[in-house]
């Protein structure tokens, strides 16, 4: 089977790298146009879509922002008129000590819960307005598994967003399937990207692999083609399910 997007939009955040890079190329390779966007990546962002060719356009957007957020869906409709798919991929992972001072580690968590949390979160309204007076739309959250199995003490704020995302989603199938409007969460698990070296610095490759039943780490092309069989229609009553894209970490 092949899935053929072709005149399909969709908008994937943080597209400038990991993960997000990957999807976007997926989208594309799939016949989708895809609005890349990028934070501070402005030269990866456009490389990427000199890449992918007329089908692609980047758009910046600071998402920790909640007029960003806004201004973001604006330009892309103004760009792109009709968006069928939003992927809110975009995230960070704040490493906040657990024996830290209060106010650095509420910041870290307010940070955490705007960008990976509060943005999804505007995004998802948006594009639910859009979708309800346009036919119809898929919205993909990039959640995690430590979602499901939490998160180690330096990223209590990650976890709690993740889980949110979760409820979000939830919440969007529920609401909105009768108007057409579908929602999914995918939860991939340690992933080797930019994010994870952060983490493989903290705690080694080898903790990394010893947490999952493959023999290789998952990498950002291994989460991509779910990501573009969600958005395809073929999976539209899973809506509200999440998908695990991790390895086997919960059955290792
Ligand atoms: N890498 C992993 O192990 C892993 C595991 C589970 C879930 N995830 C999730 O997958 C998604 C992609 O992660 P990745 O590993 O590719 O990470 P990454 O750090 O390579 O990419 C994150 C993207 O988010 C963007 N971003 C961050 N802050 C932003 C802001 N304020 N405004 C706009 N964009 C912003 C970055 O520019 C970047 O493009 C994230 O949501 C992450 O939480 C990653």
């Amino acid at each position: 089977m092949r899935i053929d997007m072709t005149g399909t939009a969709v908008l994937v955040s943080g597209a400038s790298r990991g993960i997000g890079a990957a999807i976007a190329r997926a989208m594309a390779n799939a016949g989708a146009r895809v609005a890349v966007h990028y934070h501070r990546q402005r030269t990866a962002a456009e490389a990427l879509v000199t890449e992918i060719g007329a089908r692609a356009e980047s758009f910046q957007a600071d998402l920790s922002a909640p007029e960003a957020c806004a201004q973001l869906w604006e330009a892309v409709i103004g760009r792109f008129g009709r968006v069928h798919t939003l992927v809110n991929n975009a995230g960070i992972a704040i490493s906040s000590a657990p024996g830290s001072a209060l106010g650095p580690w509420v910041g870290d968590w307010d940070a955490t819960m705007a960008t990976n949390l509060r943005a999804p979160g505007i995004l998802c309204k948006l594009a639910v307005e859009h979708f309800a007076t346009h036919g119809g739309g898929r919205i993909i959250n990039i959640s995690s598994r430590a979602a499901f199995r939490g998160d180690q003490p330096h990223y209590l704020a990650y976890a709690a967003s993740k889980a949110g995302l979760v409820a979000l989603t939830r919440s969007i199938a529920r609401g909105y399937g009768k108007a057409g409007i579908l929602a999914f969460n995918v939860a991939p698990g340690f992933t080797r990207t930019e994010m994870a070296e952060d983490f493989i610095r903290q705690y080694g490759e080898e903790y990394a692999s010893s947490d999952i039943a493959l023999a290789r780490l998952t990498e950002p092309r291994d989460i991509a083609p779910m990501v573009v069989f969600l958005a395809s229609g073929l999976a539209d009553h899973a809506t509200g399910c999440t998908i695990d894209v991790n390895a086997g970490s919960y059955v290792h």
